[in-house]
């Protein structure tokens, strides 16, 4: 495997870090719940499953959200976005206009119709994550949506949008 240069930046350098950061591919997830008889959700990328048992799992959200306080306190759902879900992933980071929201309300919070998986979830714990919080849920209801051995995650690398290559490396 060729060497390539590697540059080194100042960890003070927030635009060079937030580059950095994005070459950790991931998932993106909507997290959804409902406040006053209103649904609402946050795309978040920063999902990490934690613990089986218990079950647990962890969003680290911007303390200056909508999103914190509700995900703090309250139930909610996080949705395994697939990649027809783009619209949503959009809608969900603040640039909304595409096609309604398909929500589906049998659970304890709101969750999306076609995700690749969700999971119901209750407080657990909280942590300071400096700009962020570190939102620790424990897991009191799981699915996979329909069709999901079929479908294909949507994926953030680099700051864009992805799809995920067909076939495995290894
Ligand atoms: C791909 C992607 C990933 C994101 N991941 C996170 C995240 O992990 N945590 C977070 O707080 N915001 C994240 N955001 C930004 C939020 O989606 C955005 O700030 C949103 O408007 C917050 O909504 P709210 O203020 O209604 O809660 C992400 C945005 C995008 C496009």
């Amino acid at each position: 495997m060729s060497q390539k240069l590697v540059e080194a930046y100042s960890v003070t350098d927030p635009y060079a870090l937030r580059a950095a950061f994005g070459r950790f591919a991931t998932g993106v997830v909507a997290v959804t719940y409902e406040a006053d008889g209103v649904r609402y959700g946050m795309t978040a990328n920063s999902f990490t499953s934690v613990s089986l048992d218990p079950a647990l799992a962890l969003v680290a959200v911007k303390r200056t959200s909508r999103a914190r306080e509700f995900l703090e306190t309250g139930h909610y759902t996080v949705n395994v976005l697939a990649e027809e879900q783009l619209d949503t992933g959009l809608h969900f980071a603040g640039r909304p206009g595409g096609p309604e929201v398909e929500w589906v309300t049998t659970g304890r919070s709101p969750r999306i119709a076609g995700a690749l998986a969700y999971f119901e979830c209750e407080p657990w714990a909280t942590y300071d994550g400096g700009d962020h919080v570190l939102v620790v849920g424990r897991v009191t209801a799981f699915g996979e949506g329909s069709g999901a051995a079929e479908a294909a995650p949507l994926v953030f690398f680099e700051g864009a949008w992805r799809r995920l290559a067909a076939g495995a490396c290894a």
